[in-house]
């Protein structure tokens, strides 16, 4: 089989991280048998402030073919975060349907986790937010700027649709694993969203009866991910609540730098997107200093959705084997010294 990877590497350590991981995933990828094609885009921040737009107005037609897309990240000091999230990311995910973003959080051996007495394999859940609506719709508006009586309305968005899309893969998923899901929701304060999407969550676990369902409002859920991670399996939330609580994810299990993450179309129409859960990080980038375990991570999540799960099992346990040698280069933010590149480089060495 042979795949065709559209690849924007975006801004800051977006670029440090895909162009030290592409290469690498070509070769894994070859040494089991399947070829890739990539295609860059220069799409991101410089493009918005040399030509006014992150991303070209047929930037969607230009992507639709391909089999997979991955982003570094997108972000830049000069360039406000709202229009950096809105003019690229927010409409790959939104134009191509991707209501699933499946965020695994997992605790590698030799990786230390800022809570007590958890070891290597402790904490093991996934995250499934929803990506396309919620919380994050464009829906809303400013009026009487400046004035007293300024106004700023934001309204959330829920559907059948993007809930239920969210909803089946994550009981599917649930069903696979230990049979546990965890709803997070907020239906005692927001009682038209919250309660609708628990009304869904019931009606879709009918169809999972070896599911059994934990209902936990999103702020005791803050704090149970943090006092007791190891409880968590598989975990549904909107799409604001779904966010925050990955960044938990992130920091729980040793560095928001090992994060991987996927947007997933879940009928195929179109290309799923994986990235890391970072972002272009500002106060290091352009410093070669970057992990870029959680892009290789989103490269395994991408060849596990592309059903090459050898390619992906032998990038996941290529970081996992990496990240228990204390003889292994490491970056700054798991406790080493090492640059980028030597990072993935010490993979090639492993995996090809
Ligand atoms: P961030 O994720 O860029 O950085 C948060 C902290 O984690 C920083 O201290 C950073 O140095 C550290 N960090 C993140 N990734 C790392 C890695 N791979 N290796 C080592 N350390 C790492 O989040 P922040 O600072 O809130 O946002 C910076 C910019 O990125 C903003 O413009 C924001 O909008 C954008 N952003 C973009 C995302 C995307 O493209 N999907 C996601 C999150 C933020
Ligand atoms: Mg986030």
């Amino acid at each position: 089989m042979s795949y065709d990877i559209a690849v924007i590497p975006g801004d800051g350590i977006g670029n440090e991280v895909v162009e030290a991981v592409e290469p690498l995933l070509i070769d894994v990828a070859d040494a089991h048998g399947v070829g890739v094609e990539t295609t860059w885009f220069d799409w991101g921040s410089q493009r918005y402030l040399d030509e006014g737009a992150l991303m070209p107005d047929d930037g969607l037609d230009q992507l639709e073919d391909f089999d997979a897309i991955l982003l570094g990240a997108v972000g830049h000091p000069e360039v406000p975060d709202h229009v950096t999230l809105r003019g690229l990311r927010l409409p790959i995910t939104k134009g191509f349907n991707q209501h699933v973003c499946k965020r695994p959080t997992y605790l590698f051996d030799g990786v230390q986790s800022p809570l007590r007495d958890y070891e290597g394999g402790d904490i093991d859940f996934v995250v499934y937010r929803q990506n396309t609506e919620g919380e994050y719709a464009d829906v809303g508006g400013r009026e009487h700027e400046g004035f007293a009586n300024e106004v700023a309305v934001q309204a959330s968005v829920f559907t059948r649709e993007g809930t239920e899309s969210l909803l089946r893969p994550a009981f599917e998923a649930a069903s696979e694993r230990s049979g546990k899901l965890t709803n997070v929701t907020k239906s005692n304060a927001q009682a038209h969203s919250m309660v609708f999407w628990d009304d869904m969550v019931a009606e879709v676990s009918e169809d999972y009866p070896d599911v059994e369902v934990e209902r936990l409002l999103v702020d005791a859920a803050s704090m149970d991910m943090v006092r007791r991670p190891d409880e968590f399996d598989v975990v549904v939330a909107s799409n604001l609540f779904g966010d925050i609580l990955t960044d938990i994810g992130g920091g729980i299990s040793g560095s928001l730098g090992l994060a991987p993450s996927t947007n997933i179309n879940p009928d195929g129409t179109y290309p799923s997107m994986f990235e890391p859960v970072h972002g272009s990080a500002f106060d290091i980038m352009g410093e070669g200093i970057a992990n870029p375990l959680g892009m290789v991570l989103s490269g395994s999540l991408m060849f596990e959705h592309l059903e090459e799960d050898a390619v992906a099992e032998a990038l996941w346990d290529g970081v996992a084997a990496q990240l228990a040698d204390d003889d292994a280069p490491h970056t700054a933010d798991i406790g080493g010294s090492a640059p980028t590149t030597d990072v993935t480089d010490d993979l090639h060495d492993r995996l090809v």
